[in-house]
């Protein structure tokens, strides 16, 4: 009897968890249907080119404002690449036809310089990236049979049920209740992330990439969404787009932005962004000593002069903040650490061009008298006589 009631219980639950795993990936193209505004916004981000079929990655979507990747290693032929990883808009790199990540000294392309560099040289690097490149990913198996690509997945790239979940139901019978709207920064952060979540790794003096969630958990704005600003079915990268930004930070700081209205950085086109999430955050390329080329969610920026941006070892970001280099010297690169000290706690207020270098002007005197003098206004004789009284009392108090 009791056996029996266990037995029924355990029936009952792989039938509910069979139907609640029957939800399977269908892909994109079958939300276009319905939700067609969604998707033309969605197909110019880089999520679903994130890692394509070395076709697909040739051909590119131009008509989406996405680059067709030309380029790949000297040495290598097409018929040798299986997928390419990214070359959307910071690099690219490449898996061979067993599904091993192509190394060597000039085997990744950065797309701004046009250059090639060296990625892992001598070492054997399996594709063990696709829990964030991925939609629908497992840790089992190995996708298409490649030795070389660790887990499988229903689709390459970020497509849309990598953040709703599996929509085979909801196409079925669209409904709220069986598809995921999550808009939590957890959501993002299972990929903009590195490492521990409590701290913000660095290297060779940038912050790493893919570390927005741990660098907004470390910020002033560590209760705000990533989809408080971000749309996130827009991209921030693709020139095409410009509204990928729901809130600027003038509306939550609207007394920020009237002190700094009005100022000669303001005038001269310089924005909040610009200082306050400089490029401190390298993927490919870095620009000069203080600029890469991602922009850092830390927001806040020390004018404290004994703050430090990184740990001693180099290898963490020291405290939820960037330093006055990384805020100013990106612009201003004739400039220094000790100048971006002085004028950074004015830099929000700055309303007139400082001289460029403070002239050695003496104290304000008397200005020099006009060449016109008028005879009876001449101080002088008072003086001299002054000066003759105070000489003529000395004189004699010597002489007592
Ligand atoms: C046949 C039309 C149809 C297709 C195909 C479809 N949807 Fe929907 N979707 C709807 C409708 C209708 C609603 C609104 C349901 C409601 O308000 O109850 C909806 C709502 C949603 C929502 C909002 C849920 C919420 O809690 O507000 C999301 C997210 C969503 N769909 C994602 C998807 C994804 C992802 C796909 C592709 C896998 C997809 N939809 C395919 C019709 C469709
Ligand atoms: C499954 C992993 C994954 C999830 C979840 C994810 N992202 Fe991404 N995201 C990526 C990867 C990988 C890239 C790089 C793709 C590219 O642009 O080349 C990227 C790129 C981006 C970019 C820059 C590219 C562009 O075109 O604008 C933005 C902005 C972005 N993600 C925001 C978000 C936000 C906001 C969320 C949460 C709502 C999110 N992402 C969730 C993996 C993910
Ligand atoms: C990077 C993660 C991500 C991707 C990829 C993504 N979405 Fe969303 N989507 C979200 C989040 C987060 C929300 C809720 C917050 C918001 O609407 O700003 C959302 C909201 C929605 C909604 C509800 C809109 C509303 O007004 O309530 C629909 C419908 C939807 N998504 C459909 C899609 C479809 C269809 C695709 C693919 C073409 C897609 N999403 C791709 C993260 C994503
Ligand atoms: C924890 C999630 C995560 C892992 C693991 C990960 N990436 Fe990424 N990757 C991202 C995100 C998010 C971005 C885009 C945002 C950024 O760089 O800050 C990105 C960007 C990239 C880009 C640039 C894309 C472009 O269009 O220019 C390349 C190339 C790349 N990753 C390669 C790899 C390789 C190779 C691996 C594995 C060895 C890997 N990534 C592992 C999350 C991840
Ligand atoms: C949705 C509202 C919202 C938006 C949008 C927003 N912020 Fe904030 N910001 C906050 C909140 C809330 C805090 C924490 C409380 C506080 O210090 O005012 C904060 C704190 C800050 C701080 C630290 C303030 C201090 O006194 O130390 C800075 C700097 C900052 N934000 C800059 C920005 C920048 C730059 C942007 C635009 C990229 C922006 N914020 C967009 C809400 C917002
Ligand atoms: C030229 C660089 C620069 C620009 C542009 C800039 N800021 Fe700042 N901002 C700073 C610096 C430096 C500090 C730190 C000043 C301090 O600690 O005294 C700061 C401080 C802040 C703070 C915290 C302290 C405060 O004064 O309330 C907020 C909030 C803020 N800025 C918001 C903004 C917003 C919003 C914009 C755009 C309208 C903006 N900033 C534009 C450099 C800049
Ligand atoms: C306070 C507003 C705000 C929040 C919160 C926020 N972002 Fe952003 N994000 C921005 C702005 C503004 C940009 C720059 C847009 C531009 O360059 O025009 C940006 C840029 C980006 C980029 C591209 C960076 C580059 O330089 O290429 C990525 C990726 C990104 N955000 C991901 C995220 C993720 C993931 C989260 C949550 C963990 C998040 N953002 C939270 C405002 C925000
Ligand atoms: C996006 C580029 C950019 C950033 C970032 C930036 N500035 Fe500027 N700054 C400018 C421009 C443009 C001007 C006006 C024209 C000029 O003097 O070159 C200017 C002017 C100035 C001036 C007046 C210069 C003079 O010679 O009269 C000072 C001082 C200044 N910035 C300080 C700072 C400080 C401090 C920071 C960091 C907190 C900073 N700037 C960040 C672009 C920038």
């Amino acid at each position: 009897m009791h056996l029996r009631r266990l037995f029924l219980t355990l029936l009952i639950a792989i039938a509910v968890a069979g139907v609640a795993s029957a939800a399977e990936y269908v892909g994109s193209e079958k939300c276009k249907v319905c939700h067609s505004d969604i998707y033309d916004d969605f197909i110019k981000t880089g999520h679903p080119y994130k890692l394509r079929p070395a076709d697909e990655a040739r051909a590119g979507s131009p008509e989406n404002g996405i680059r067709a990747v030309t380029e790949i290693p000297e040495g290598v032929s097409w018929d040798d690449v299986s997928y390419v990883i990214g070359g959307v808009w910071w690099k690219t790199r490449f898996i061979n036809e067993t599904g091993y990540i192509i190394t060597g000294d000039k085997v990744q392309y950065n797309i701004e310089t046009g250059e090639w560099v060296a990625y892992h040289p001598g070492e054997v690097k399996p594709y063990n990236c696709g829990r964030c490149h991925t939609t629908g990913y497992s840790e089992d198996g190995n996708q298409d049979g490649l030795p070389g690509l660790e887990g499988t997945w229903a689709f390459p790239g970020i497509e849309c049920e990598a953040c709703h979940g599996p929509g085979g139901d909801h196409i079925k019978a669209p409904s709220k209740d069986n598809i995921v709207k999550d808009e939590s920064k957890e959501l993002c952060g299972k990929c903009h992330i590195r490492g521990d979540k409590d701290s913000i790794p660095a290297k060779g003096g940038f912050i790493r990439h893919h570390e927005q969630y741990n660098e907004l958990l470390a910020s002033p704005m560590k209760d705000l969404n990533c989809v408080t600003c971000h749309d996130p079915h827009k991209s921030v990268k693709n020139p095409t787009v410009t509204d990928a930004i729901k809130i600027g930070c003038e509306s939550c700081h609207s007394d920020a932005a009237k002190e700094y209205e009005g100022t000669v950085m303001d005038k001269a086109g310089v924005e909040c962004i610009d200082c306050h999430m400089p490029r401190a955050s390298k993927s490919a390329v870095a620009k000069s000593q203080y600029e890469g080329d991602i922009r850092t969610h830390l927001f806040a920026i020390s004018i404290d002069p004994n703050a430090k941006i990184f740990t001693d070892d180099g290898k963490y970001v020291a405290g939820g903040y960037v330093t006055v280099e990384y805020a100013c010297l990106g612009c201003h690169k004739d400039k220094d650490r000790e100048w971006a000290l002085k004028y950074a706690p004015k830099a929000m207020t700055l309303k007139e061009e400082v001289k460029p270098t403070p002239p050695a002007t003496p104290k304000p005197t008397t200005p020099p008298p006009t060449p016109t003098p008028t005879p009876e206004k001449q101080p002088g004789f008072e003086a001299i006589f002054a000066i003759a009284g105070v000489l003529a009392v000395l004189y004699f108090l010597r002489r007592k």
